[in-house]
C-alpha cells in the first residue's frame, strides 16, 4: 500500500464545483479522500501556491513511433509529455506502418507502457494505410479498447466511405477525429492563402478547404447518429458551422490548438518553417474568434497537436518543410498566460478543456478529484515565470515559434496513477 499527500494546494475540479484550498490523500494510485484527517502519507508533495487540477490529456499528438524516430520515440514524447503537464496524449495514426491494425495498435500500448510515463490512447486509421478506400477493422480495434479513429492529415474524401465509417464507429460507441481538410481545395497550399502568402511566393490555402470539409461532415454524423471531433479547428466560418450543427443536435465537439489560438499570420516574421502547420495560421479575427468559442465552450478541448519535425526537414524552406508545431512543453504557460491571466477562461473552464472533456470524448478514465477516481493529476504553479527554450525540450525536435516567449505559468508536477512522473525542482 502506497500513499501519497498533496498539501496545501488549490483544489479544482469542475464536474464536482469545487474549487478551494485544501489537501487531497491518494492511496494505491486512487484518491482517497480531499481534506483527510491528519492523514500521514509515505510521500508529501507541497502545492503551496499551487493549482491541484485533473490529469491533463492532450487528445491531438504525433508521437511518430513507429517508422519516424528520427523526430520523435514513444519515450521522448512521453517524457515531454508529462513536463507538459499531461498525463496522457493520444497519438494519431501517421507512423509508418500506419495505425490501423491490431498489431501496431498493441505495439504502440506496449512501448509506453515499458516506458511508465503518460497514458497512451491510441487513435486508429478509419481506412487502411489511411487510404481512403477500404475500412480498418475497426471492430477489432475496438475490441483491444480503441474508440477513436482518424485518418488524421489524410482526411477520407470520399463521403460515401466516410459514412459508412461513421456508421460502424456509432455502433462500437467511438468517435470519429477529423482533420478537416478538402484536398481538391487546399491543393497543397503552404500557409493561409492572404497578402502575406502573395507577398512571400509562398502558395495559398482556402480557408474554405476546412469550411467545406466540416460542413460536409457534421451533415454525414448527423445522418449517421455518430460522435464527431474536429480537430484543430481554426477558422470563424468553422466555428459557426460546429456551433450550427450543436444547435441541430449533432453529437460534434471540437478541439483548437495552442498556436491557432495564440499566434495568427500577423505574427509571421516571414516564411518562417516554425510558423508552418497544417491547418495553417490564419489571420486575426480568426484567432479572436477561436479564443471567444473556448471561452464560450463552444470549443470543448484544448489540444496540442505535438507534431515533431527533425531541424533538417524544417530547413528546406517553408514552401517544402513539413508542417507541424511541437506543442507538449509550450502548452500550459500558453494557456496559463493567453487564457488564464487574461481573464479569457477561469480555472474550471480550462480543467474542463484540458482534462475532463477530453478523457470523456476518447472514452478514457474520467478525470476528477473525487474520492475513487484514478490520480491523475496536473499541479500549476500560476504565476511562475516560463522562458520558451528549445534547448531545454525533453522532445527529440525543436520545432516551435515560441522560442524566447516571456511567459506567466508552469507546470509543476505531473502525477500519474498516484505517482509523481514529474516534479520541478
Ligand atoms: O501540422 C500538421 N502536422 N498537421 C497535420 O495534419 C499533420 C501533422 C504532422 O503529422 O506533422
Amino acid at each position: 500500500m502506497s500513499s501519497l499527500l498533496i498539501r496545501d494546494g488549490v483544489l479544482v475540479d469542475p464536474a464536482a464545483g469545487l474549487e478551494r484550498p485544501g489537501h487531497l490523500l491518494v492511496r494505491d494510485g486512487v484518491i482517497a479522500a480531499i481534506d483527510p484527517r491528519g492523514a500521514a502519507a509515505d510521500r508529501v508533495v507541497d502545492a503551496a501556491g499551487a493549482l491541484v487540477l485533473p490529469g491533463f490529456v492532450d487528445m491531438h499528438v504525433h508521437l511518430r513511433e513507429p517508422g519516424f524516430e528520427h523526430k520523435e520515440t514513444i519515450a521522448t514524447g512521453l517524457l515531454a509529455a508529462v513536463r507538459g503537464g499531461f498525463t496522457a496524449v493520444a497519438p494519431m495514426p501517421n507512423t509508418q506502418p500506419v495505425c490501423d491494425s491490431p498489431q501496431v495498435y498493441k505495439l504502440v500500448l506496449d512501448r509506453a507502457a515499458a516506458v511508465r510515463l503518460a497514458h497512451v490512447h491510441p487513435i486508429a486509421a478509419i481506412t487502411t494505410g489511411s487510404r481512403g478506400t477500404e475500412l480498418a477493422d475497426l471492430a477489432r480495434l475496438a475490441a483491444l479498447g480503441c474508440r477513436a479513429f482518424s485518418n488524421d492529415g489524410q482526411p477520407v474524401e470520399d463521403a460515401a466511405t466516410m459514412l459508412r465509417a461513421m456508421e460502424v464507429v456509432r455502433r462500437l460507441g467511438g468517435v470519429v477525429i477529423d482533420h478537416c481538410e478538402d484536398k481538391t481545395l487546399s491543393r497543397g497550399g503552404a500557409m493561409h492563402a492572404g497578402p502575406e502568402a502573395e507577398r512571400w511566393g509562398v502558395t495559398g490555402q482556402s480557408p474554405l478547404a476546412e469550411e467545406v470539409h466540416i460542413a460536409r461532415d457534421v451533415l454525414l454524423a448527423e445522418a449517421a447518429d455518430c460522435r464527431l471531433h474536429i480537430a484543430h479547428l481554426s477558422t470563424a466560418r468553422g466555428l459557426e458551422l460546429v456551433r450550427w450543427a450543436r444547435r441541430r443536435g449533432v453529437a460534434v465537439t471540437a478541439e483548437a490548438a495552442p498556436h491557432h489560438f495564440c499566434l495568427s499570420t500577423a505574427d509571421m516574421p516571414g516564411p518562417d518553417p516554425n510558423y508552418k502547420m497544417n491547418p495553417p495560421l490564419r489571420p486575426p479575427a480568426d484567432r479572436d474568434a477561436l479564443v471567444g468559442g473556448l471561452a464560450a465552450g463552444d470549443i470543448d478541448v484544448i489540444a496540442t497537436d505535438h507534431a515533431p519535425h527533425a531541424d533538417a526537414e524544417k530547413a528546406r524552406g517553408f514552401q517544402d518543410a513539413p508542417p507541424g508545431v511541437i506543442g507538449l512543453e509550450t502548452a500550459v504557460p500558453l494557456i496559463m498566460d493567453r487564457l488564464y491571466h487574461t481573464g479569457r477562461m477561469g480555472i474550471g473552464q480550462i480543467a474542463l478543456a484540458c482534462a475532463v472533456l477530453p478523457a470523456r470524448i476518447l472514452g478514457a478514465p474520467a478525470r476528477s478529484l473525487q474520492p475513487g477516481a484514478a490520480a491523475h493529476l496536473t499541479l500549476i504553479d500560476p504565476d511562475r515565470p516560463t522562458v520558451i527554450a528549445r534547448d531545454g525540450f525533453a522532445s527529440r525536435s525543436r520545432n516551435t515559434p515560441f522560442e524566447g516567449w516571456r511567459l506567466r505559468g508552469a507546470v509543476r508536477a505531473t502525477i500519474v496513477d498516484g505517482e509523481v512522473r514529474y516534479h520541478i525542482n
